[in-house]
């Protein structure tokens, strides 16, 4: 089943003109992964999807209903959480506010600790900690987790590898893969190792556009396509 769509979806960002025809089609279940060049439009694309962009032009559907143009909270409350690049954890929260404020309804937290704690036990030894004595990495856990309290039928998240340590990714590259059985997630990623861990498929965009897609193993195979649109050498673990 096609969960989410995007035909031919412009967005502006004041005068800029940045999206000028993404399509993604992303199946329910597994990980899609987008990728491309900084700069091609990936944060721009996710941010069209959840309502703080509104393409000007096309169509973004979930499970077969336009939502583009509608407000982000809308949007989420729709089943979609997001990740953002810069994590947006509340550094003066403990771990538990963090996850409780992530709540639609009362008792989502305490349905969803268990599957969370399992998923990344840092959280649970960091239960009572606030937000900002948490390590990068575990920071980024607490915001993917925060988009899991609600029942989430698609996640977008954004760069979640940015700026931590090989042993960290690995975790994360565990987690998602975890997760597959609960939700479907749309990954931006620029670190190739990650990206072919987890993705089932890919979509590249250049300079606004979709410009390649497939599953995730013939990219893999196909280094002049990642040297092209990607700049990587994917050799080996490259993280
Ligand atoms: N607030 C902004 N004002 C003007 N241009 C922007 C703004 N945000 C992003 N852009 C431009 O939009 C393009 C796409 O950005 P973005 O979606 O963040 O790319 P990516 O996430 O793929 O690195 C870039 O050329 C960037 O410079
Ligand atoms: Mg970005």
């Amino acid at each position: 089943m096609t969960l989410l769509q995007l035909a031919g979806v412009h967005t502006y960002i004041g005068q800029f003109h940045i999206l000028q025809g993404v399509d993604m089609q992303v199946e329910q279940g597994g990980v899609t992964v987008l990728l491309g060049r900084n700069g091609a439009g990936k944060t721009t694309t996710l941010k069209s999807i959840i309502g703080l962009l509104a393409p000007a032009r096309g169509r973004v559907t979930l499970a077969g209903q336009a939502i583009n143009g509608r407000p982000a909270y809308e949007v989420a409350q729709q089943g979609i959480g997001y990740v953002p690049e810069d994590r947006g954890v509340f550094v003066d929260l403990t771990v538990a506010e963090n996850l409780l404020l992530a709540e639609r309804r009362k008792g989502q937290l305490a349905a969803r600790k268990a599957m969370l704690l399992e998923l990344f036990p840092d959280l649970g030894r960091f239960w009572h900690q606030k937000g900002g004595r948490l390590s990068g990495g575990q920071q980024q856990m607490l915001a993917v987790s925060r988009a899991l309290v609600p029942e989430n039928k698609l996640l977008l998240i954004d760069e979640p590898s940015k700026g931590l340590a090989p042993i960290v990714v690995e975790q994360l590259a565990h987690a998602f893969n975890q997760l597959k059985s609960y939700t479907t997630i749309v990954l931006v990623e620029q670190n190739f190792w990650l990206a072919s861990a987890t993705g089932d498929r890919y979509y590249i965009l250049d300079d606004g556009l979709t410009v390649h897609s497939g599953n995730m193993p013939d990219l893999i195979r196909d280094t002049e396509l990642q040297a092209r649109y990607l700049g990587v050498a994917a050799k080996g673990r490259a993280v």
